[in-house]
């Protein structure tokens, strides 16, 4: 059964699309089978990955008769029709064998109010019981035809109904962060509405309604899996400490305000899995200043991955649909030491990826992950 992960902040352009495509590509290369997934009515994600320009490129796709992007996917269910969810017809990607793109919709935004009214009611309304089990069901469904390892999902800055869904049917989420004040107070609302959805959640997998619902609504507890701190902005001397000043602010949010709620909510994995995964190197330098009692949350608050400005490479990651560990020197098209040291940059990407992807697959695959 393929793992669901949410790429969750609802603080806006803190990298969660860029990650989508950067992590599943690393996981894809490394032998996994991913499917990246656009929840996001912005669209960015399908948008990058098919190299669509404007809104005509979108309506051709739009306008096919398979099913080929998640609004046609869920449309069944919320425009009640008679057939029942399929599979949708994934987009290749120009990259390593299975990795497929299930695209996104500009319209999905339409079906947000319907979900929103269907999540509320919470299963009291017997003509809305398809509705809140259905995106998950449609990701089960299209992974199954893939024979998917992972579903990577990339979902907008919002504290939406369609997010409270998503966050609440994955297996697993990762929360990409930027090193400024606004993420250091997106912890503390993720510190508050999280055990709202969580509780909203649990209700509903109570549901009798629900649960027989066509498209039942899913038994998970999302677990997760840590912070992505990218500090693209980073530049040399006072920006730099600034920027390093909130690095630090968000770490002592997570361990002080994150994770003793996601501790009581059942949202995260045993410790020793975190113990096991997190870089040698960050539990020795916290475990010289921190009390015991708080190793264990001075470990989990640690990143799963911390990254610095992409500088030019995010720009032709873009242009050529290529992650910025993997350009080739045409892509880059760049002469001498220049080169160099771009090709340099791009292998110590390469190699944060890879530790970030084989966190997540070791994180993911012990068999005590999946306790409710
Ligand atoms: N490490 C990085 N270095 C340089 N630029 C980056 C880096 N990560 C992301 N970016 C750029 O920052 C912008 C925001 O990133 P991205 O779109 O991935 O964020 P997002 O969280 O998905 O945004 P949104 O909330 O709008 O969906 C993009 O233009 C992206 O190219
Ligand atoms: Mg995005």
């Amino acid at each position: 059964m393929a793992k669901q992960i949410a790429l969750f902040n609802h603080k806006g352009g803190v990298g969660k699309t860029t990650m989508t495509f950067n992590l599943g590509w690393m996981l894809a290369e490394k032998g996994k089978r991913v499917i990246i997934v656009d929840c996001d009515p912005q669209c960015n994600l399908t948008g990058m990955v098919l190299g669509f320009k404007d809104a005509e490129d979108f309506a051709s796709m739009y306008g096919s008769d398979a099913v080929t992007n998640i609004r046609d996917g869920l449309a069944p269910a919320f425009e009640s029709r008679p057939a029942l969810i399929e599979a949708v017809d994934c987009a290749p990607i120009d990259g390593p064998p299975h990795m497929h793109l299930l695209p996104g919709h500009i319209g999905l935004a339409e079906y947000e109010v319907t979900l929103g009214v269907a999540q509320q009611l919470s299963g009291s309304l017997v003509t809305l019981q398809n509705l809140p089990g259905a995106l998950h069901y449609l990701f089960s469904k299209t992974a199954d035809k893939y024979n998917a390892d992972f579903v990577l999902v990339d979902m907008s800055p919002s504290l939406g109904p369609i997010n409270q869904n998503l966050l609440t049917t994955s297996d697993y989420f990762i929360v990409p962060m930027f090193p400024d004040y606004f993420s250091a107070m997106a912890t503390e609302s993720l510190a508050s509405i999280l055990p709202k959805w969580a509780a909203w959640a649990k209700q509903s997998k109570a549901s009798p309604i629900l649960q027989e619902a066509i498209y039942p609504f899913p038994d998970k507890r999302p677990k997760f899996l840590g912070t992505i701190i990218q500090n693209f902005r980073i530049r040399e001397g006072v920006a730099a400490k600034a920027f390093k000043g909130w690095i630090n602010e968000i770490k002592i949010g997570v361990q002080e305000k994150l994770i003793p709620v996601l501790r009581e909510n059942n949202m995260l994995l045993p410790d020793e899995l975190y113990i096991k995964t997190r870089t040698i190197e960050s539990q020795q330098t916290q475990f010289n200043f921190v009390h015991p009692d708080f190793v264990n949350d001075t470990i989990i608050s640690q990143p799963l991955l911390q990254m610095s400005d992409f500088n030019s490479l995010i720009a032709l990651s873009q242009k050529h649909k290529a992650p910025v560990f993997d350009l080739s020197d045409e892509q880059i098209d760049q002469q001498g030491v220049i080169l160099a040291n771009t090709k340099g940059s791009m292998e110590r990407f390469r190699d944060l990826f890879a530790v970030g992807a084989d966190q997540i697959i070791t994180l993911t695959e012990d068999g005590r992950a999946i306790q409710f």
